[in-house]
């Protein structure tokens, strides 16, 4: 089970003031957990885990069943922000990194993501792709609206509907229970569709059919990661100060109001979890960044960076912490051979699992990284699964609510993202934004 270590911080706060900070996150947790709290609307994420129907994840697995009857062999899932992080994060997390090189027959189609923005040479390349596979999509906004997956969207289907008398078959909506743009197109060309519950917000549906028909459709065992998210959901639902949503939420923002340090990075030492750091970043960054206030989330993979970014955080302003991601057990084993001639000079490491290596740079850096300045909070995982990927996900959720109410912000809107949209549209000409138009016009 995940677990959560801030001995990392010892040396920055004091236990009165983490004591403190605990009794804030508590009564944060009060709010989140008796819906009383501001967005509480958009709570249904909470539940998910116990109450995603076998009615559900038997549709789910209806689509499945009925591409590989088709022989697909990609799916494209369209979809931007809360609309693909998720699913993207899980499957680089689960696959075979050189999954593509092998040779081999593919036990499950291809998932590539698109829709997610507005590169014509991306496009371009897709359609490259899209052409010469057996393709399916699932296209997937929440308001049906958004303008990113809405432009790919058009462009692959216009390619589905002239390549495939069984077009429609091929295309799948996920999309709000009534409304949007997406949910009249879908009804009208008769696509299967799947609903994002009202109460769910884009960045907490990773486990709606946002994210589970993308994983199920990539290979993955959706059932385990819904498992996992219900033990990691009965473990939050205590409270207690060892709470680790609690404690998470104490801490960084004990750091944040108390120590200045407004960038918290997301560290994990295993590439696998890239876009575990994107789909994180999301969900705190559109959540907590709002009315002037925020710790802005950024994320590395080490030791990579290490050679990029370890310079800023080691050395640089002191406004950072990190957040490492630690995983116990390497799914795979290599052992460093001996070298009778040992140019390279490594065979003081002969015998010894890559892993070792790994841990040791991992606790090395940590060291270093405190004794510069930088508070380390520790969240630890026991291997790279499906069923952890689940406790992570909920853990990072539950945690966010708990975060955002204690900093003072509602956690499940995002205001600021309009501003870039209003100008866009008027800067594209969109019947409505006449006036918008003529004042960026007259400012450029
Ligand atoms: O978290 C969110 O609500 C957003 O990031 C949305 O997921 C994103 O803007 C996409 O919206 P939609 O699903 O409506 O296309």
């Amino acid at each position: 089970m995940l677990k959560i270590d801030v001995e990392g911080c010892s040396s920055f706060v004091n236990k009165a003031a983490f004591d403190a900070y605990v009794e804030k996150a508590l009564a944060a947790f009060d709010v989140l957990q008796g819906g009383q709290g501001a967005g509480n609307d958009f709570l249904g994420w909470k539940e998910l885990p116990g109450q995603v129907s076998e009615s559900l994840l038997r549709q789910l697995e209806a689509v499945q069943a009925d591409w590989k009857a088709r022989g697909i062999d990609l799916v494209v899932v369209i979809g931007i922000g809360g609309s693909y992080l998720g699913a993207r994060c899980a499957i680089e997390a689960l696959s075979h990194t050189f999954a593509k090189q092998l040779s081999g027959k593919k036990a499950a189609p291809e998932v590539v993501f698109a829709g997610n923005n507005l590169s014509e040479e991306y496009l371009a390349e897709l359609m490259d792709l899209v052409a010469e596979r057996n393709t399916a999509v699932v296209v997937i906004s929440k308001s049906g609206t958004t303008t990113e997956p809405a432009v790919a969207f058009r462009i692959v289907k216009e390619h589905i509907e002239k390549t495939y008398a069984d077009a429609a078959q091929r295309i799948v909506a996920i999309t709000d229970a009534r409304r949007g743009a997406l949910k009249t197109l879908a009804d009208q060309e008769g696509y299967r569709t799947f609903v994002v519950p009202d109460n769910v917000g884009g960045r907490f549906s990773v486990l709606t059919p946002v994210g589970l028909l993308p994983i199920l459709l990539a290979g993955f065992d959706i059932r385990a990661m819904l498992e996992g998210a219900r033990q990691m959901q009965q473990a939050l639902a205590v409270r207690d100060a060892a709470n680790p949503a609690v404690q998470y939420a104490a801490m960084r923002n004990l750091l944040y109001t108390e120590l200045g340090k407004k960038v918290e990075v997301l560290v994990s030492y295993n590439p696998k979890f890239q876009y575990l750091g994107e789909w994180w970043k999301q969900l705190y960054g559109e959540s907590e960044g709002k009315d002037g206030k925020g710790i802005f989330p950024a994320s590395v993979n080490f030791t990579t960076d290490l050679h990029s970014m370890g310079q800023f955080i080691q050395d640089g302003d002191r406004i950072v912490f990190e957040t490492v991601v630690n995983v116990k057990e390497s799914s795979r084993s290599v052992v460093i051979g001996s070298d009778p001639q040992n140019l390279d000079q490594l065979n003081y490491l002969a015998g010894q699992h890559v892993e070792h290596c790994n841990a040791m740079a991992a606790l090395g850096t940590k060291i270093a990284h405190i004794d510069g300045g930088v508070p380390q909070i520790g969240i630890s995982v026991e291997r790279i699964d499906a069923a952890t990927l689940g406790e992570i996900f909920y853990f990072f959720e539950f945690a966010c609510g708990v975060s955002a109410y204690l900093l003072g912000v509602n956690p499940f809107n995002q205001p600021g993202v309009e501003a870039y949209k209003k100008n866009m549209f008027a800067l594209l000409e969109k019947p409505g934004y006449e006036e918008r138009t003529a004042e960026l016009r007259a400012r450029i």
